[in-house]
Parts: C-alpha cells; sequence; structure tokens
C-alpha cells in the first residue's frame, strides 16, 4: 500500500498519513513529505503504528535532539518515556483538578529557555471513548485579531515559571527560574506570527501583574474558541506529532479517569529560542 496524505482533518489543522510503518526507515523524500504536511497542518497522525519505546525514540530523533527525560544509563535514557493516569501501583487515578496537569490549555514546557519544537505521542492503552486530545491554533487565533489589539500586544514578552499562572503561584514552585518569551513569536518556518500563552503564563513582563494576566487570560478565551480547535478522537496505535511553536494543547477530561487507564508513548524534540 502506497503512502496517503488525508485531507484536511478540521479547519484548525491536523492531517492523517496512513500507509506508512514509522518503524521503517525514514528516506529523505519521506521526511520531507512528513515536514511539508506538519508545516501545513501543525498536527500530523500516523495511525495504526506499533513501535517499541526504543523505536519511537529513533523516529523523533530524525526531527531534532530529543529532550531528555532520564539519565544516561537509566531505564527512561533514549526510549519514549510513558505518561499514564495510573499511580505507582498501576491503579488509575483522576488528577484532572491538578492545576498544573495536562488539562489545562498549554504548550509543552513553556517555561524552559528552550521551548520544544514538537511532541510526539502514541496511544498505547486507551479509556473506551473520551480522553481526547485538542489542538488550539495560535496563528489563527493571532491572525484573527483586530489591529488595535496587535498594536497593544506587540513587543510584549510573557513571564513563565512552572506552577504559575495568573501572576500568582498555585503549586509549590519548582527551582526553575522563572524565562519570559515574546507574546507574539515568529514561527521560524514560515514567518508566521502566533501567540505564545497558556498555563504556567505567569503575567507580562513591565506590567502591572492583574492587568497582564487579565490580558493572558483574555487572549486565552480568544485563543481557544471552538473555530480554531481541532480534537483528536484517539485510536489505539495512533502517533500523532505536533508543533508546540503554534498551538496549545490539552487532554480532555472525558473520561472516568479513577476507572480506566490511558497510557501513552512521548517523545519531545527539542526547539529554539522563540523570537
Ligand atoms: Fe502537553
Amino acid at each position: 500500500m502506497g503512502i496517503v496524505v488525508g485531507p484536511r482533518l478540521s479547519v484548525a489543522g491536523g492531517v492523517a498519513i496512513a500507509g506508512f510503518d514509522l518503524a521503517e526507515p525514514l528516506s529523505p523524500e519521506m521526511k520531507g513529505r512528513i515536514l511539508e504536511a506538519f508545516r501545513d497542518y501543525h498536527v500530523v497522525v500516523f495511525p495504526g503504528q506499533s513501535l517499541t519505546r526504543e523505536q519511537q525514540y529513533a523516529f523523533a530523533h530524525k526531527f531534532g535532539e530529543i529532550e531528555p527525560s532520564g539519565q544516561p544509563g537509566s531505564k527512561r535514557y533514549a526510549v519514549a518515556h510513558v505518561i499514564s493516569n495510573l499511580d505507582k501501583d498501576g491503579n488509575p487515578v483522576d488528577r484532572s483538578s491538578s492545576p498544573v496537569g495536562n488539562y489545562r490549555w498549554h504548550t509543552d514546557k513553556s517555561w524552559h529557555p528552550v521551548p520544544p519544537l514538537l511532541t510526539m505521542l502514541r496511544a498505547v492503552e486507551l479509556p473506551p471513548s473520551g480522553g481526547d486530545t485538542e489542538f488550539a491554533n495560535t496563528l489563527m487565533a493571532y491572525a484573527a485579531l483586530t489591529e488595535k489589539i496587535k498594536q497593544r500586544i506587540a513587543g510584549l514578552r510573557v513571564v513563565f515559571r512552572w506552577g504559575a499562572s495568573g501572576g500568582k503561584s498555585i503549586m509549590a514552585m519548582r527551582a526553575d527560574p522563572p524565562v519570559d518569551h515574546p507574546l507574539v513569536r515568529t514561527h521560524p518556518a514560515t514567518g508566521e506570527k502566533a501567540l505564545y500563552l497558556g498555563n504556567h503564563a505567569s503575567h507580562i513582563q513591565g506590567m502591572p501583574e492583574a492587568e497582564g494576566a487579565a490580558l493572558l487570560e483574555e487572549l486565552l478565551e480568544h485563543t481557544t474558541q471552538r473555530q480554531f480547535v481541532y480534537a483528536h478522537r484517539w485510536r489505539k496505535g495512533d502517533l500523532v506529532m505536533w508543533d508546540n511553536r503554534c498551538l496549545l494543547h490539552r487532554v480532555v477530561a472525558n473520561y472516568d479517569m479513577g476507572k480506566y487507564r490511558r497510557v501513552m508513548h512521548r517523545s519531545v524534540v527539542r526547539g529554539t529560542v522563540p523570537f
């Protein structure tokens, strides 16, 4: 069967590429086709993938340096790492109320000085239904702002800190120092502008914290309107790669998290300093 690049999955993006086994060697031509789809649709779905954690890591590594999730020699080194709703005994737990969880709109590791380019998740175990991942297109959200708001926010910088939101600490802080990134960032591949915000965005540099937090809240509400969102309904074996530079995402808490297991394998590819 040949490789099939499907139609756009939603106005906000998303495309499926079928007929390609990610465990196979990746030719420069195929990599080019994937990168083109990634640039145009931001969310690329590879259905029916059966990969070991090592194979997923190797595939992700074709797109850049992988964010380490373990020390050399440890079990978590050089493999996709496991994210799940399970406790240490393997029992499902409902963590949807956590203020820093994946259930709130965010872009991965935004509190890092050099946040990631892309994230890959592969669905290993899923609840019978639900546990969708929603993606909000921050390029479209920026483009839809009025000229007045675009002028108001031009040049502003957002202070990100793990566990901080709305100028307040919502969890015990980690030791990571705060970082600041442009609220309007330029997509390195296309030059288009995108909003950069979400959970862990604390306030706006040089603006009273409450005012900055209110502006961020207003922009988040704008960005996550339905017309900018693609909701991915997972099927077992889906590997989804998405662009953290122009998307927010969240897991939807639409399944019984205390009852059903949801296990995913994750690989994160390092990006560049936002500008
Ligand atoms: Fe995430």
